[in-house]
């Protein structure tokens, strides 16, 4: 079973857009690199010829580093908007001030390390084990990202947790970014097949 990406007609995932707070682009394009994607910030890097100016706002991070189309196979990130960082702050005055909130949410956060595979998140596909190791360390290494991504352990067929022998699986967890709500932050996995 081979993936069916170079079909045109092919119908996939393309992209997924996320967001960060402001202040944090170089740290979310630091998460990204640590990850093993190339992250390309129109703020500051030459623009590439098939990237129009209006991708100023959005790091572009290609999930596969020798890739360099701007529509398949990306994130975007950008700074939140006004619309949404009000309600995220009106979100933390509120975990801030209510005691049994706040405890579900740490619960949540803990759970996403616990059972990531039943929590929501992303999925990247790695070529190899030794790749998704070298994320994990890189990840795991980096001062910067110590208190802002969280690693569930690794997954490998045959060990206790594991759920599919055909993929080898981690998580992080992240509040530098989310798809949804930013305060509750973003999972993403990790996954090498086994079987192609
Ligand atoms: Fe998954």
């Amino acid at each position: 079973m081979a993936r069916n990406l170079c079909d045109p007609n092919a119908k996939m995932l393309n992209h997924a857009e996320l967001v960060y707070a402001p202040g944090e682009r170089d740290l979310v394009a630091r998460f990204f690199r640590a990850l093993g994607c190339r992250v390309l910030d129109p703020q500051t890097d030459p623009l590439p010829e098939n990237l129009g100016p209006a991708a100023g706002p959005y790091l572009i991070i290609y999930l596969d580093a020798g890739d360099d189309d701007v529509i398949d196979n990306l994130f975007y990130a950008s700074e939140v908007l006004p619309v949404q960082w009000e309600f995220e702050k009106s979100l933390r005055a509120q975990l801030s001030a209510d005691k049994a909130l706040a405890e579900a949410e740490r619960a949540m956060r803990k759970n996403f390390a616990q059972q990531p595979q039943a929590m929501t998140h992303l999925g990247l596909a790695f070529p190899s084990v030794d790749e998704l190791e070298a994320a994990v360390e890189r990840i795991g290494a980096d001062p910067e990202l110590a208190d802002r991504a969280q690693l569930s352990k690794i997954y490998r067929p045959g060990e206790p947790g594991h759920a599919d022998e055909r993929v080898v699986q981690t998580f992080v967890h992240t509040d530098l970014c989310s798809g949804g709500v930013l305060t509750t932050g973003q999972q993403f996995e990790l996954q090498v097949r086994l079987d192609l």
